[in-house]
């Protein structure tokens, strides 16, 4: 019987001997929306067929009825009879039943993604996003997990979409585990392509750190948002002076747009956040990651023009649609110092952004049942979102797009958001005025680590080495990168007072190529000497230097006509995985949407070892130069300067570096 095994048994079982009793999803999770109803009577065999090869024919006819079922309430069929009965959770390493140091790791990683703590729609295998998933399916989960319990270190697991293909013969030296999400033909890489084929079974949106096992639930997103918060008011108000008292406005308190007003109160201002999920909202307020709640207008005005005139730091969070924060704001005259959107506008037509003037209720209905009516309502929403926010940047409002699509889809619905030559948008991405020029074409990008032992202690020591290393690189750092280190110095020493972490113990900062190098080599250090207590895994957010070409986000700031290009990604992953990762992973989608961004990523298991020495400084010298050489080569200034740096310290390394061209010369050109 299944309540007697142990984990470690339930794990090695995979697909259960017997077929276990039918489960229900639990009300006290939140659950992916219902998807749209968009395969023919064909496809929709093909989707069973497809969901019943994982078992015995014997429960055919028993679990046919249930996908039907599935499919048609869902849109999708998850096969919730499989969840396992376990807890879900990162266990500390030596709990996994594993031949494989690296697979039990990469298990851990794997559990946490989908803890209830950490996931967004846990039942549906959704880490975060609204749609980015581990697995399409419990079968999945359990076929995997199984996999890595046998898996030895001479093998390499092959993962389609979440769909385990097979453990293959390698060697010591290659990856455990190959990753691919969502790749498709080019032609088929439309977001209807995605309804359609993931409904079919064949294929997944992996997000960036959801399906690649990299999530550390939300500290990753809050650094990252920090950072971009506190160089934004840099970049409006001046280096050195304090953003008390000033307004940004903003909208979404989600999976990651959650962390927007706790990044602003770090960064010192007033954060003005519209959600129009309540339970979202609400949920936020409990955790303590928003200061004040409202579902009033008027009382959200009252309460910005005090904390102005107080020059308070606080965060409020307004329940309902963020078009009419934009509209009332400029009615009140209140002035708006940084404004962007983290609505979901990389999922536009299921559930990712709210038209205005409907209910969430309603809208959650018309998006199932009358797409089309749907589809219109958030263009004219779009339309009026841009004309509001229009308004405010003609007053000196600095607004940013945060990587969401939000100005991608505006154009689309024809709103007032293209520049005047027709050509750009009217306001940069995030990764355009700052990311990009101030950290990513230094190599400067989201390095993180989990410690596998689960224990807290480790953590501390490692939060020290890493603040260690980084103070002794501040010493001689040229002036172009002090900022930065200065930054991640405050943050890391912070860290632990700002209690961020929620599932594994993990941790983020932002390093360059050498601080990153730097600091895993002192924790393999401290795991060969045995002061921390089990391996660690080190990786990164796809969202970096080199891991993703995304023409609107984290390539936004590639000038010479490569942005569109997807080459540095598929580099990024390919040399990775045989220069020392223990798992990498290439994806469509992530962040931005189903076909406008590639992106890759890796992890790497420190178990202390001289061998562990060699493949981080190999590994991650390719994957934080990878991308300053292409940013080099499209002419960004800070790249030219870090790869040039970088050559002199590397006698290895050889970079083509471009030739620049008199500007006068091609003003000749007609
Ligand atoms: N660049 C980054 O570092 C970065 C970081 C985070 C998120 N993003 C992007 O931001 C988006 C949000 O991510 P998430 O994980 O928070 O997604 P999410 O779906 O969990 O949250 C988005 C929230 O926006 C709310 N919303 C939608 N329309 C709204 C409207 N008109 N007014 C007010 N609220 C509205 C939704 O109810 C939802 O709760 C995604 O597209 C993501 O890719 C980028």
């Amino acid at each position: 019987m299944i309540q007697t095994m142990t984990f470690k048994e339930m794990i090695l079982q995979g697909i259960p001997d017997q077929l276990p009793n039918k489960k229900s999803r639990d009300d006290k999770y939140s659950h992916a929306p219902k998807r749209k109803d968009i395969l023919t009577p064909t496809e929709k065999k093909l989707a069973i067929a497809n969901a019943l090869r994982y078992f015995p024919a014997s429960w055919h006819a028993e679990l046919i009825l249930e996908f039907v079922e599935e499919l048609k309430v869902y849109g999708r069929i998850y096969m919730y009879r499989f969840m396992p009965d376990y807890e879900m959770y990162a266990r500390p390493i030596h709990e996994y039943p594993a031949q494989s140091k690296q697979a039990a790791a990469i298990m851990l990683m794997i559990q946490n993604n989908l803890d209830p703590a950490v996931a967004q729609h846990p039942q549906e295998l959704i880490t975060y996003g609204g749609n980015g998933a581990v697995f399409q399916n419990w079968a999945q989960y359990l076929i995997t997990m199984k996999y890595l319990a046998q898996i030895t270190d001479t093998q390499t697991l092959h993962m389609y979409s979440g769909h385990p293909m097979g453990i293959f013969p390698s060697s010591i030296d290659a990856p455990r585990v190959v990753v691919t999400n969502g790749m498709m033909i080019p032609n088929y890489s439309k977001p209807e392509d995605w309804e359609r084929y993931n409904a079919m079974g064949v294929t997944q949106y992996g997000q960036m750190t959801a399906g690649s096992y990299m999530y550390i639930g939300p500290q990753g997103i809050v650094h990252g948002t920090t950072i971009t918060v506190m160089n934004a008011f840099r970049k409006k108000l001046g280096a050195g002076v304090s953003p008390n008292g000033k307004i940004f406005l903003t909208a979404g308190l989600g999976g990651m747009s959650g962390a927007q007003p706790k990044a602003g109160n770090i960064a010192g201002c007033i954060t003005v956040c519209a959600e129009v999920n309540a339970s979202a909202a609400i949920k936020r307020f409990e955790q303590g990651w928003v200061d004040k709640i409202t579902h009033n207008l008027d009382e959200l005005i009252d309460i910005v023009k005090e904390a102005v005139s107080n020059k308070e730091v606080v965060s409020i969070a307004y329940v309902g649609n963020v078009i009419d924060v934009w509209e009332r704001f400029d009615i009140e005259n209140i002035s708006v110092d940084l404004g962007s959107d983290q609505t979901s506008l990389h999922n536009p037509w299921a559930g990712g952004y709210y038209p205005v003037g409907l209910s969430f209720e309603a809208a959650n209905d018309m998006m199932a049942y009358h797409p089309e009516q749907f589809k219109e309502l958030v263009q004219a929403s779009l339309r009026r979102h841009a004309d509001a926010i229009n308004k405010h940047t003609a007053k000196g409002t600095y607004f940013f797009d945060y990587g969401n699509a939000f100005l991608l889809e505006a154009s689309r619905a024809d709103a007032d958001v293209m520049h005047d030559n027709h050509i750009d948008f009217k306001y940069p991405s995030y990764v355009q005025d700052i990311l990009g020029p101030m950290c990513f074409d230094y190599g400067f990008g989201p390095f993180r680590w989990v410690c596998t032992s689960g224990a807290h202690e480790d953590l501390k020591l490692t939060d020290q080495i890493a603040a260690n290393v980084l103070e002794s690189m501040l010493v001689n750092a040229p002036v172009s990168i002090a900022q930065q280190l200065q930054d991640n110095i405050t943050w890391i020493k912070e860290a632990e007072k700002n209690k961020l972490v929620v599932g594994s113990k993990a941790r983020i900062l932002y390093a360059d190529a050498e601080g990153r190098a730097k600091i895993a080599a002192a924790f393999n250090e401290a795991i060969g000497n045995g002061t921390i207590t089990a391996p660690i895994v080190i990786g990164r957010d796809h969202h970096d230097v080199s891991g993703t070409d995304s023409p609107y986000r984290e390539t936004s700031n590639i000038y010479d006509g490569s942005k569109f290009t997807a080459d540095m990604s598929i580099h990024n992953v390919i040399g990775d995985s045989f220069r020392g990762a223990t798992w990498v992973s290439i994806h469509n989608g992530g962040g931005v949407g189903w076909g406008e961004v590639s992106n890759g990523g890796f992890g790497l298991v420190l178990d202390g070892t001289d061998a562990s020495k060699t493949k981080l400084e190999n590994m991650l010298f390719y994957d934080v130069n990878n991308g300053i050489a292409r940013r080099a080569w499209a002419r960004n200034s800070g790249s030219l300067e870090a790869i040039e740096r970088e050559m002199k310290r590397s006698p290895n390394l050889t970079v083509t570096i471009p030739i620049l061209v008199d500007e006068k010369l091609l003003q000749q050109i007609q």
